[in-house]
């Protein structure tokens, strides 16, 4: 069995994205996404290497989130001592903020107090901006997660890691295992577990994978458990905001939603049919493709002028475009300001934790009033703004925003998330005709069949949460691969800002390269320190030094595989990429060159 996790794999699906046009690569990610649901065919030159393929519609998984449903039930009978956490590491984290946020609603309605709590790696800084470090720390993640669970009888943790990699879930994990009196532990990923990571974490005894094995060996006999099915590569390798977060989201949705309705109702629905509702909703993408090429078109053509993509939106659906904006600093190697997004009621309605932490920095002002008094004024022709909206009829409170914004200098979409019942077209007339509109429908009939007349607004808004990432993620994508960020289904511009990602970047050096990972690590080093000659101690210092010199700087990796391609100096590298700025041509370049001699 090839040891590459599954996560960190190119997807022969996508092989091509780089060159393809955009309503395209909607299709591409939507095709992408289904492996989610079916598994993945992992043929590898002809032959399998994995035999555990399945999706989330596999009968194991299906039976270990109705297990899950079952403790989450047994908990919310005592809600005030008990507690459910969920934690991770970047996107995996954030997701589980919204999922905290989601649930914790559900109990206010019932008038429950509320019981969902999330950790994640770098606190609530992390909501919004990479902070990576942190989550190469076990120590620190088994902290973080005894503060929050002070003085609980019963804890159920999920421990979300998509690679099986984060060793600050794998810290907390630990944990739980040592103290299986109170807490339930689950380890949520998708990798098999002989793929998780077997790398010595620094200040640690243990790896991932040791940790991984204990917790497999354990749920032979006692209440914790493993719940990784297979969902394939990601459309650009080893990015785990995609699948990995889709997944994520997906899994946590249905076994909580099915866990209340355990405790209420006294029955599950149909876990199948619940998930095979996500998969139509996924059709939905698709058949907007046309649409959404059409956004991904202008957004990538405002980033290839050095313009920003703005997003504009209201509860659960504008934090998932924040989340996406989030995430593009560190899978596209871009600045914060790059894409961003913003929330009606900013921290008032976002309710995270640590409340209002807009005094870190403007990257931390999250409010639509923010927008409106600092970017609004300067909004330029390279610039778009997204406003996301759920239903049929533009949210009443943005109507001014988007008059504005269309009057002014910059291109504006609105991405519209409604039930098949709302979009006459009649009902759509509160938008300006020239608006660039998306409009994703969402299976209603198949909604109520599933939820019933009750709390059908809080279920039907799971799926709309779930559209509006795929088309966000799809935008955001589709739109840096159109400013050539991307090679093949790599992005090979990466800040190299954690172990995980360190690694990642050796790999990427070595196979475009050619040369050994002895060389392409070596390269890399040359590249972080900026020198064509390392030192004894450069060479011996340990990955986390390594990181800490790599975080800041740019173009760490194009630098490395310019001079491991070229067999180059570090100076010679430097001024192929002046002189190309756009990545993707500048390593194509670079390999013709290559070839030529
Ligand atoms: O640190 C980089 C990163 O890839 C994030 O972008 C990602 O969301 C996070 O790691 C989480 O990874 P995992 O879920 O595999 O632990």
């Amino acid at each position: 069995m090839s040891s590459l996790p599954v996560t960190e794999r190119s997807n022969p699906l996508t092989a091509n994205i780089d060159i393809s046009l955009p309503e395209d690569i909607v299709s591409l990610l939507q095709h992408c996404d289904r492996e989610i649901f079916h598994g993945w065919d992992n043929q590898t030159e002809g032959q399998k290497d994995l035999d555990q393929l399945k999706g989330l519609l596999d009968g194991r998984t299906i039976r270990l989130v109705e297990k899950i449903a079952g403790e989450v039930a047994n908990l919310l009978r005592k809600p005030s001592d008990n507690l459910i956490v969920l934690s991770g590491c970047g996107t995996s984290g954030r997701l589980a903020f919204l999922t905290a946020r989601t649930f914790n609603k559900w109990l206010r309605e019932l008038d429950m107090p509320e019981c969902f709590r999330y950790v994640i790696a770098g606190g609530d800084k992390a909501l919004f901006t990479s902070q990576e470090a942190p989550e190469d720390d076990p120590v620190l993640g088994a902290k973080k997660l005894q503060e929050v669970c002070a003085g609980k009888k019963k804890v159920l943790y999920i421990g979300i890691t998509c690679g099986l990699s984060a060793s600050f879930v794998a810290g907390q994990l630990d944990f739980c295992m040592d103290n299986l009196d109170t807490y339930i532990p689950v380890l949520m990923g998708f990798n098999p577990v002989d793929l998780a990571k077997n790398l010595p974490i620094e200040n640690w005894s243990k790896t991932i994978l040791e940790v991984c094995k204990r917790l497999e060996n354990l749920q032979k006999t006692k209440n914790c458990c493993i719940i990784n099915p297979i969902i394939g590569p990601e459309p650009i390798t080893g990015s785990s905001r995609m699948k990995g977060g889709t997944a994520t989201k997906i899994l946590l949705d249905v076994m909580f939603a099915q866990g209340f309705s355990l405790f209420k109702e006294k029955q599950l629905r149909n876990t199948e049919q619940f998930l095979e509702t996500y998969l139509t909703v996924n059709e939905a993408i698709g058949h907007c493709r046309q649409y959404i090429g059409a956004v991904i078109n202008l957004a990538g053509q405002c980033l290839r002028k050095h313009g920003h993509i703005y997003y504009i939106g209201a509860d659960s659906l504008g934090i998932l475009a924040m989340i996406d904006a989030s995430e593009c600093p560190p899978t596209f190697g871009t600045s914060l300001d790059g894409v961003r997004g913003f929330l009606i009621g900013g921290f008032d309605e976002l309710r995270n934790q640590e409340g209002n932490i807009s005094v870190l920095g403007r990257h931390f002002s999250i409010a639509v009033d923010d927008f409106q008094s600092t970017i609004l004024p300067n909004l330029q022709n390279s610039d778009i703004v997204i406003f996301i909206n759920h239903g049929s009829a533009m949210n009443t409170s943005l109507l001014p925003l988007l008059a504005t914004v269309q009057n002014g200098p910059a291109e504006s979409a609105v991405i519209h998330i409604m039930n098949s019942e709302q979009s006459g077209q009649e009902k759509m007339k509160e938008v300006p005709k020239t608006t660039n509109k998306i409009t994703v429908q969402l299976p209603w009939i198949q909604i109520q069949e599933l939820f019933g007349p009750e709390h059908l607004d809080l279920s039907f808004k799971l799926f709309a949460e779930i559209a509006t990432k795929w088309v966000c993620n799809a935008v955001t994508t589709g739109a840096h691969i159109m400013q050539g960020k991307v090679y093949q289904n790599y992005m090979v511009d990466l800040r190299v800002s954690n172990n995980k990602l360190f690694h990642r970047a050796v790999r990427i050096v070595e196979t475009f390269s050619g040369c050994n990972k002895e060389d392409a690590q070596e390269y890399l080093l040359k590249s972080i320190y900026g020198t064509d000659v390392l030192t004894g101690q450069q060479t011996t210092a340990n990955v986390s030094q390594h990181i800490l010199q790599a975080t800041s700087q740019e173009k760490v990796v194009p630098t490395a595989l310019v001079c491991a391609i070229l067999k180059c100096s570090l100076l010679e590298a430097q001024k192929h990429l002046a002189e190309e700025p756009v990545i993707r041509s500048a390593i194509t370049s670079c390999l013709e060159k290559k070839n030529v001699e």
